[in-house]
C-alpha cells in the first residue's frame, strides 16, 4: 500500500515495521529503496527474496547522519571523512571497512560496507524515527526487481511489488539516478558507479584523483553490464545515425519510441517521440520514468540519441549504456 511519507504517523508506523524486521519502501533523492533493518540478517534476507537478487550482492546501508557510521564501519579512512563532510546528506555512497559482526547479510558477506545518508526529508525522518526505535541503519537497494530499472516514483514500486508492501510516497525523486559510489577501502579512492556528482567535484573533495574500477573491484549489481533494462530493447545512437535508422524503418509496423534532443524528421507511423532535455541533471531526473512509460505503452523498440561526451553526463551515459547492453 502507498502511504503519505509526509505524515508523521506514517513515519512512526514505518519505523515500527522496520524495527519488527519488516520491509518498507522509502523515497530518497536518487531513487526509491526497499528497506530492512541492516543489523537483522533475517530481515535483510526478505529484501534479497523480494528482489530476486543474488545474496552475495551487497546492499547500501542508509543512516540518519554521519554519527551512525561508527556503528557499521571498522574504520573511516581520511578520504571517506572528506567525502562525507562535503556530500552528506546527498547522493554519495562510501564503501568502508565493515565493523566485525555487524550487517553481514546486508554487506553480502563482504568485509566492507556501503553507507549513505540520503537528503530526502522523508528518508531522513524515517531514519531518525527508526534510530529511536533501535534501528541504527536501514539496508536498502533500489526498490526494483533484479536487473530492472530503478523506481523514481512510489507507483513504480507498487507496480513491481504489489499492494502488500508498505511504500512511503515522497513524490518523484529529484536526482533520478542512483548515488555515486566511491570505494574508500583501498589505497586510492575508486569510483565504482558514477551518479550525478561529477568526477571533478568528487576529486576536489577527496583531494586526489579517482581510480576506475577494475576486475578486482567488489561485486556490484549496479555495475554489471546489462543492468537497468526496460523490457523493450534499447539502442543508443549518435543523432545522425538515428535519423538514418529512422529513414530505414519508415513504413515498418514496429512500435518505436525515440528519446532525442534532435527532433526526428520524417517520422514513422505510430512513432512516439520524447524530447531529451538540454541539461544532464534534467535527463537524470526523468530518465527512468521515461523508459518505464515507454514500456507501459508497449513499445517494441527504444532508440535513444547518445548524450554529449561532457563530464556532467557520465552518470546518464553509464545508465543508458547498460540499458542498451542488455540485448
Ligand atoms: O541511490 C542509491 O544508491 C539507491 C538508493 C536507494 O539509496 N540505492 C541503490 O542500491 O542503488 P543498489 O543495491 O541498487 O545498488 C547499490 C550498489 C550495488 O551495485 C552494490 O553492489 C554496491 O552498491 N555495494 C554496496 N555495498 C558494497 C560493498 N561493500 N562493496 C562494493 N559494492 C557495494
Ligand atoms: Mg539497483
Amino acid at each position: 500500500m502507498i502511504l503519505d511519507g509526509r505524515d508523521p504517523s506514517v513515519i512512526e508506523r514505518a519505523a515500527r515495521a522496520l524495527a519488527a524486521g519488516d520491509l518498507v519502501a522509502l523515497p530518497t533523492e536518487t531513487v526509491y529503496g526497499l528497506g530492512a533493518r541492516a543489523d537483522d540478517d533475517a530481515a535483510v534476507a526478505k529484501i534479497f527474496e523480494a528482489k530476486g537478487r543474488p545474496p552475495d550482492h551487497p546492499l547500501i546501508v542508509h543512516v540518519a547522519d554521519a554519527d551512525s557510521v561508527r556503528v557499521f564501519a571498522a574504520e573511516v579512512p581520511p578520504v571517506a571523512v572528506r567525502l562525507v563532510a562535503r556530500f552528506w546528506p546527498g547522493p554519495l555512497t562510501i564503501i568502508v571497512p565493515r565493523a566485525a559482526g555487524v550487517a553481514a547479510a546486508a554487506a553480502g558477506g563482504q568485509a566492507s560496507v556501503g553507507l549513505r545518508c540520503p537528503a530526502h526529508p522523508v528518508a531522513h525522518a524515517l531514519l531518525v524515527a527508526a534510530r529511536q526505535a533501535g534501528v541504527a541503519g536501514v539496508a536498502a537497494p533500489s526498490a526494483n526487481r533484479f536487473g530492472r530499472i530503478s523506481p523514481t516514483r512510489a507507483s513504480h514500486v507498487a507496480d513491481e511489488f504489489g499492494d502488500a508492501l508498505m511504500v512511503l510516497d515522497g513524490g518523484p525523486c529529484e536526482v533520478g539516478i542512483e548515488s555515486s559510489i566511491v570505494d574508500c577501502t583501498r589505497r586510492h579512492p575508486v569510483l565504482l558507479r558514477p551518479g550525478v556528482l561529477t568526477r571533478a567535484e568528487i576529486e576536489a573533495a577527496a583531494g586526489e584523483p579517482l581510480l576506475d574500477r577494475d576486475e578486482n573491484a567488489p561485486r556490484a549489481s549496479g555495475t554489471l553490464e546489462a543492468h537497468y533494462a526496460p523490457r523493450a530493447p534499447v539502442r543508443l545512437m549518435p543523432a545522425g545515425q538515428l535519423q538514418a535508422a529512422l529513414q530505414m524503418l519508415a513504413g515498418s509496423p514496429l512500435k518505436l519510441a525515440v528519446y532525442s534532443r534532435v527532433a526526428p524528421s520524417g517520422t514513422t507511423e505510430g512513432m512516439r517521440h520524447r524530447a531529451m532535455p538540454e541539461r544532464a541533471t534534467e535527463v537524470a531526473h526523468e530518465l527512468f520514468s521515461v523508459l518505464r512509460a515507454f514500456d507501459d505503452e508497449g513499445v517494441q523498440l527504444i532508440w535513444v540519441e547518445e548524450p554529449p561526451a561532457a563530464p556532467e553526463w557520465e552518470g546518464v551515459r553509464d545508465r543508458l549504456r547498460r540499458a542498451a547492453a542488455s540485448r
